[in-house]
């Protein structure tokens, strides 16, 4: 970036890169040297333009974008309006996918994050994209805030990039999945090995479990690079879109 108040450099590799723990040093205007992993994600937030830097110049992710606009494919192809969606962002960032939202025409989107630095760097670099944007934990989330987001009666729910990897695990995906009202629509996006025989995760079976028993329909699904690892190697991923019927019960997670 011809702007950025920073540099960054890739030290070498001393062993295999693995997502997530690629490394990188990054050099401040004042000369400061700070050595960080791709997710550091409280890190990366606090210098403006870091994150998009990393991932979409230099790891060439268009993960937001691919899943909004397949939202927004299969919204429009069941000829319902993007302009009524009231939208769940969840692992929100710095507020890329609710941009992709918002120039879609989504008049309403609520944005959540564990990190406050992530709320932060929204209100920095994006502000007035989301109506709301709560920093909680999904997994211990407070009675009132759960109160004010169904208090909402949203009906759709985005999540990009933040399946996995010590990030939202299934029963996060589940509690934000059960906030979003019955015949929602639901997008987001998971590496293809945790949608495969293979996954450890749980993803595999909770998104099998929920189409065999009737919690929802899957309405799209393309398989696409999602991003590069550090040393050039492809990262798949699944973008899906599906239509919500009923909550996750407890007895899936
Ligand atoms: C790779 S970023 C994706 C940000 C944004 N969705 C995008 O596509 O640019 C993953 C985000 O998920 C958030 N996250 C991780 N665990 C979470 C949790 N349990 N609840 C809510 N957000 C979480 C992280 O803080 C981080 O901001």
């Amino acid at each position: 970036m011809d702007d950025s108040n920073f540099t960054m450099s890739i030290p070498r590799k001393t062993c295999e890169i693995v997502q997530g723990e690629e490394q990188f040093i990054i050099t401040c205007d004042d000369g400061r040297e700070v050595q960080m992993r791709a997710h550091d994600y409280n890190e990366i937030y606090k210098i403006p333009g870091l994150y998009e830097h990393l991932f979409y110049e230099n790891y060439k992710c268009n993960s937001p974008a691919v899943v909004c606009s397949e939202l927004v494919n299969t919204v429009e192809g069941s000829n319902q309006k993007i302009s009524n969606l009231k939208v769940l962002d969840v692992g929100a960032g710095n507020g890329m996918v609710g941009e992709e939202l918002v120039s879609a025409g989504v008049e309403t989107v609520i944005g959540i994050d564990i990190i406050e630095e992530a709320a932060m760097a929204t209100e920095r670099d994006r502000p007035g994209i989301y109506a709301d944007y709560f920093v909680e934990d999904l997994t211990r989330l407070p009675s009132g805030v759960e109160k004010r987001i169904t208090d909402e009666s949203l009906n759709c729910m985005t999540l990009v990039a933040a399946l996995g990897f010590g990030d939202i695990p299934p029963h996060a995906f589940a509690e934000a999945y059960n906030l979003i009202n019955e015949s929602g629509w639901i997008a987001f996006n998971i590496k293809d090995e945790f949608y495969s025989e293979k996954d450890q995760t749980g993803f595999s079976k909770l998104i099998q479990n929920m189409t065999a028993s009737g919690v929802w329909d899957i309405k799209s699904k393309k398989h696409y690079v999602h991003r590069l690892c550090q040393d050039g190697t492809p990262l798949e991923y699944y973008a899906i879109v599906g239509k919500k019927q009923e909550d996750i019960p407890n007895s899936m997670v």
